[in-house]
């Protein structure tokens, strides 16, 4: 399975910090019941973890996609926050 060390583990299982995009290589293929996510939204206010504009965010967020893909299973869940943008310049 994870050969990252856990950050802390309980009887109910590990919990992981790092770059979720290097973790998730780690993760067999078709091994995950579920995916629950709130990835940086692409909001107008800039926050410190960096955060991408509406139109280059579906491209930002595929290698993620492609990997929740790969290690989820069939039947598997992906739950996905995303958080919206108001533009008050009635350009989009
Ligand atoms: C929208 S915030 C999530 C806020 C969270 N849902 C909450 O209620 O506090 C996005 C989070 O994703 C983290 N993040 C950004 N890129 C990441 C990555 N590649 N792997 C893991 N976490 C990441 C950021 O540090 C930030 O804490």
């Amino acid at each position: 399975m994870i050969r990252t060390k856990p950050y802390f583990t309980t009887e109910y299982g590990k919990a992981f910090w790092g770059d979720s995009s290097e973790l998730m290589k780690e993760i067999p293929d078709e091994s995950i019941n579920l995916v629950v996510t709130s990835p940086p939204f692409a909001l107008t206010r800039k926050k410190a973890y960096g955060n991408k504009e509406d139109h280059e965010y579906v491209e930002w967020f595929m290698p993620f996609a492609k990997e929740i893909r790969r290690i989820l299973k069939g039947d598997g869940s992906f739950v996905l926050d995303l958080g919206g943008a108001y533009l008050s310049n009635g350009s989009r």
